[in-house]
């Protein structure tokens, strides 16, 4: 059976490998039942990479993510490492591995299932049925802006820098990822910023109006501050389809729509980076909750967000929606039949471990898979 694609596993740090071994197991699911193989490596990063190599990503690991079709990563960090230098943190592994690769459009969809409609903090009427796509730009502004750093101004008082920093085709660029997107759903962009404090994003505001203009004017797009963008996304978060903004804004703003959603242990992310002339691109999906450190090992970690990583990956990298939907299909049926993770619990349902989750969901594979051949 030849391999459909060469993955990258990188499960990192806390509950980062719990999670990922439910991945595998899926992974191994495919190539018995559905002749789907993929060449599987795997390799380190974060505190596990700190610890092995005293780095947070080495140059071979980074070497092995360029070649690979596709980067699955787990989650990096934890209090072991806290006190390490900034640039040699775990999270400087993942904000490498993102420059690197270039990966300049981070996808964060936010749902809402219906089976999980409890678990958000927010009124069911307000949350049901939610569908936002978030687009964050992950390899500019802030994050990266130079000049950086701390410096002593003399007479004890030192001065932290950091610089928000656009140009042109940084934002164009993720910005027609953000007008192709919601062309496939419901055709709708808000663009977020603070053009009414700041240059970047001014710029920001104009730039997209301009692309629209030229490209997308099918599209419906608005603008919207990012402060009030926070606000509307607990007054009223069904106005929203995709939302496209920066580096920072992103990542606030995705951790407040996961949670409209009852648990980041729901969310998936994909990280993706400008295609070639045979139209593949970088690639690299990774739930968007982080390690952990307080449940690790303990084998209570919610694996959705991280088999959700996984179908967007089989979805985006490898057009395999078939396999996709499956997938998504059988998390759905074994919520719907009320297995809970810790972190999802409701009364009346009943709570399993991260390795039970992820037996519930093969089972349902297994079944979903006999429905069609016989369909067949
Ligand atoms: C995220 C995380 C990262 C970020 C950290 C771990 C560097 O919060 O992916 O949202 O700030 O981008
Ligand atoms: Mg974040």
């Amino acid at each position: 059976m030849s391999a459909n694609g060469k993955l990258l596993i990188l499960s990192g740090d806390g509950i980062g490998p719990e999670v990922v071994r439910q991945v595998r197991r899926v992974i191994d699911w495919l190539a018995r039942r559905r002749g789907v193989s993929f060449d599987v490596a795997e390799g380190l990063v974060g505190g596990a990479a700190i610890d092995a190599d005293g780095v947070p990503l080495t140059d071979a690991t980074l070497a092995r993510a360029q070649e690979a079709d596709a980067v699955l990563l787990g989650a990096v960090g934890g209090p072991k490492w806290d006190k390490i230098d900034f640039d040699r943190r775990p999270e400087a592994g993942l904000l490498r591995l993102r420059k690197d690769l270039g990966l300049f459009a981070n996808l964060r969809p936010a749902m809402v299932m219906d089976a999980l409609i409890d678990a958000s903090p927010l009124k069911a009427d307000i949350v049901r049925g939610l569908d936002i796509m978030i687009v964050r730009e992950l390899t500019g502004g802030v994050y990266f802006g130079e000049p950086r750093g701390i410096r002593d101004l003399g007479d004890g008082v030192r001065q932290g820098l950091n610089t928000q920093v656009y140009t042109t085709p940084e934002i164009v660029r993720v910005a027609k990822v953000a007008f192709d997107l919601a062309r496939q759903r419901k055709n709708s962009v808000c663009s977020v910023e603070k053009a009414n404090v700041m240059e970047s994003g001014r710029l920001w505001r104009e730039e997209v109006t301009r692309l629209h203009a030229e490209e997308y004017s099918d599209v419906e797009l608005s603008h919207m501050y990012a402060d009030n963008c926070a606000m509307q996304l607990v007054r009223n978060p069904r106005q929203f389809d995709v939302i496209v903004t920066d580096n920072l804004f992103g990542d606030m703003l995705s951790d407040e729509a996961a949670m409209l959603t009852g648990s980041l242990g729901m969310l998936p992310s994909a990280s993706l980076g400008q295609p070639d002339a045979n139209g593949r691109r970088k690639a690299l999906y990774e739930p968007v909750h982080g390690s952990a450190p307080d449940i690790a090992g303990r084998d209570v970690a919610n694996p959705v967000a991280m088999l959700l990583s996984f179908t967007m990956m089989l979805r985006y990298s490898f057009g395999l929606n078939g396999e996709a939907e499956m997938i998504e299909q059988s998390i759905q049926k074994v919520l719907n039949g009320g297995m809970r993770t810790a972190d999802v619990m409701a009364p009346g349902m009943a709570r399993c471990s991260t390795t039970v989750m992820g037996d519930a969901i093969l089972r349902a594979l297994d079944k979903l898979h006999a429905t069609t051949l016989a369909a067949a």
